[in-house]
């Protein structure tokens, strides 16, 4: 059976690679959809070479749709992630709307492809910065246990959307233009949902998304909680500083983790190597470490830099890198269809 599939955001910044995942997918396709808002409706995007008109979002457009891949917005999925359930779509959700709703999984596929199977209609795709280091740490929880990680991102622009990423280019024109920092717009960052802003460029912002309890952010809280869902693991203690640099693409975290047996370097780097997703990248002796201007494009998560705490026996850090706009989210967001289809959820 063909699969009609609609991408809801196809002109954003995930959007336009959630096309791209679907044009590489082994997905059986029928009908493809690509939905925005009326500003875009009528324009058009290309598809395997042809060219493929945008559709405006409305409830109806999920009509005959099997899948539908969303990132417009919270909002949006709030809105019409139901309609599209409702029309007997499932929905596969890039934002933090669902995530945390008991009835919804959020799945990692290299780590809990189960909880698939106990979908209602919805399944979230966690936040780029807690997939990546899923990836990198599921293989060492299962065989030395995992006790507390404590993690800070460096963290691409291109997670906050196109029109942040073109804020950042401004800025770093306007620098090299020699125009005073005065001079330059800030309209968006470090969060467009927040009062002020302030420029990215040759700058480091500790604050992604608004600030909620207890002195975190709500993209800090993000890596907290849904490292504990995805893990199924409420004992393990996690704690998250999250900032954002001025790079376009490729998530970098800089991961401490204290395991309940003591692991050598040498048996991390061996699980890391064979681990599902994962890209072992560490030869000091020769400069190896991921980069994250290496890791756009890519699917994979590249980990590297890994020693132990010179002061604690079970301490380990890691640097963890990978492109936030595919493992991130169009791609986990794919990877979760097509693992569902291999486990034949979708009969
Ligand atoms: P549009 O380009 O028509 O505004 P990004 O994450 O890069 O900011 O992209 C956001 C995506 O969400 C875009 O594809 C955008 O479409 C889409 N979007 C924003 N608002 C709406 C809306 N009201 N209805 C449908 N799509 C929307």
């Amino acid at each position: 059976r063909k699969m009609n599939v609609a991408i809801v955001g196809a002109t954003g910044a995930v959007g336009t690679q959630m096309i791209k995942m679907l044009e590489d997918s082994s997905l059986p396709l029928g009908v493809v959809k690509f939905l925005a808002s009326k500003r875009s409706a009528g324009k058009q995007l290309s598809f395997k070479g042809e060219p493929q008109t945008i559709e405006e979002l409305v409830a109806d457009s999920f009509e005959g749709i099997d899948l539908a891949l969303f990132s417009a917005g919270g909002g949006i999925s709030a809105k019409f992630a139901p309609e599209a359930v409702k029309r007997g779509a499932v929905v596969v959700d890039n934002t933090s709307h669902f995530r945390m709703d008991p009835e919804v999984p959020l799945v990692v596929p290299e780590v809990n492809p189960e909880a698939l199977r106990e979908h209602h209609g919805i399944i979230a795709n966690p936040n780029c910065s807690t997939i990546q280091m899923m990836v990198a740490l599921e293989p060492i929880r299962q065989v030395f246990g995992l006790k507390r990680v404590i993690v800070s991102t460096y963290q691409a622009v291109s997670g906050a959307g196109n029109q942040a990423v073109e804020e950042l280019k401004q800025q770093t024109r306007d620098y090299l233009a020699e125009k005073p920092v005065s001079e330059w717009t800030a309209d968006i960052l470090p969060s467009g949902g927040d009062k002020k802003h302030y420029p990215l460029a040759f700058n480091a912002l500790p604050q992604i998304d608004v600030f909620t309890d207890a002195g975190y952010t709500n993209e800090e809280w993000k890596m907290i909680n849904e490292t504990k869902k995805i893990m199924a693991d409420d004992g393990i203690k996690v704690s998250a500083t999250c900032v954002r640099i001025p790079v376009i693409t490729g998530h970098s975290e800089s991961v401490y983790i204290e395991t309940e047996k003591t692991a050598t370097v040498e048996e991390i780097k061996a699980l890391i190597a064979k681990a599902p997703g994962a890209v072992l990248e560490d030869d000091p002796s020769q400069q190896i470490y991921p980069q994250a201007l290496n890791s756009v494009g890519k699917k994979e998560t590249f980990v590297g830099r890994i020693r132990k705490d010179p002061d604690e026996e079970k301490g380990v850090h890691l640097w963890v890198v990978s492109d936030n706009l595919l493992k991130g989210a169009a791609w986990n967001s794919l990877q979760i269809a097509e693992t569902m289809y291999a486990m034949g959820l979708f009969e």
